[in-house]
């Protein structure tokens, strides 16, 4: 039988998810569904190397996972799982950490941008973050790992780990490949547009969420910086309040930028406005829809995620049993084994 490719990727459940999250990320692992075997995961694990409030944490992993379905993942093909849930993850990331250098770790941007950032709270979690990423990717046997360019990085040393473990064991892992999505449009801050839309933004404002309601989109339209001038023409450099509304306008509505221009030929940032709010309302409506009912279904849902991580373990604790062999651990026994040893003594 063909071995369909394996996917893996995962989201932290650390804020709330964007409507970047669905354009760059989401909708794109959904079309990947029919041919692939795919994991999508909420990183929960990742999520703690940063202090959360755990009442938050619990709530955003539940939101998290209701807005996978709603994008479209669909938990009867693909395996839908918390982190957490499978032990060998962290397990992994153990003996992988044995296997890194310092060096290795304390070179990641993403480190050196978290620890300038969170100086209060630079813990080894942070520092060791990439490590447990490959673990989450070379428990799976992944072959492709679609990921934003800034975790190219951690992917690059997933490799490297893959591949030194195989050096001195024999084909023990997968050597993954990033699968960098071609890139969409980038979608900036409403409040600040030359700066990425991002879900940890403290203003509300410049963000809008997948969860967001009518009101909310309105409000955040209504209010989102423009620049000085007149007519509706796209250019990123000297008006960059203006294109990041045509982009959303073009991801709203798929019309192109040249035709919205021409849609908007006479008419004034008022308009675009008024016409992208609504645009934007009918566009992610059938996720909030499909979230509301989510939302309604909590026993569903945690149902959804019991059996994902069923799922995920059996395939996760494979490799963890190859690992734990080439590196010379003891085999656990099965409790029916160890009653017959003892009778056997
Ligand atoms: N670190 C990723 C991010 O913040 C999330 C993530 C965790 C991930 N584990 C992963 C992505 C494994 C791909 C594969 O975007």
């Amino acid at each position: 039988m063909e071995r369909r490719p394996v996917i893996l990727s995962g989201i932290q459940p650390s804020g709330r998810l964007t409507i970047g999250h669905y354009t760059g990320a989401l909708r794109n692992w959904a079309a990947l569904q029919p041919t692939h075997a795919c994991f999508f995961m909420i990183a929960d694990l990742h999520a703690i190397t940063v202090r959360q409030d755990p009442i938050e944490l619990r709530q955003r992993t539940l939101e998290v996972a209701a807005l996978f379905i709603a994008c479209g993942i669909d938990p009867s093909q693909s395996t839908l799982f918390v982190q957490s849930h499978v032990p060998e993850h962290t397990q992994l990331t153990w003996v992988l950490t044995c296997f890194t250098g310092m060096g290795e770790c304390s070179r990641m941007t993403q480190f050196k941008e978290k620890s300038a950032q969170y100086r209060h709270n630079i813990n080894v979690g942070l520092f060791a973050y990439p490590i447990l990423m490959a673990a989450d990717i070379l428990l799976y046997q992944a072959d492709l790992v679609p990921v934003g360019a800034d975790q190219k990085q951690h992917l690059e040393l997933t490799r490297n780990l893959a591949e030194r473990f195989n050096h001195l064991y024999g084909q023990i892992f997968r050597i993954p490949e990033p699968y960098i999505p071609p890139v969409g449009a980038k979608i900036m801050s409403l409040q600040e547009p030359t700066k990425k839309m991002s879900k940890s933004d403290p203003n509300d404002n410049a963000v809008l969420f997948l969860t967001d309601s009518p009101e909310d989109i309105h409000r955040k339209i209504r209010r989102a910086i423009t620049d000085s001038g007149r007519e509706i023409r796209y250019d990123e450099k000297q008006r960059p309040g203006l294109s990041n509304l045509i982009v959303l306008y073009h991801i709203a509505t798929g019309k192109s930028i040249t035709e919205i221009e021409h849609e908007f030929e006479g008419s004034g940032y008022a308009d675009l406005k008024a016409a992208l709010a609504e645009a934007l309302i009918e566009f992610l409506r059938p996720i909030r829809e499909e979230y509301g009912r989510l939302c309604d279904a909590k026993d569903y849902l945690q149902n959804i995620l019991l059996r994902g991580a069923e799922k995920a373990r059996t395939r996760a604790h494979q490799t963890l049993q190859l690992v734990h062999n080439c590196v010379g651990f003891l085999p656990t026994l099965t409790p029916e084994a160890a009653v017959g040893m003892a009778h056997n003594r």
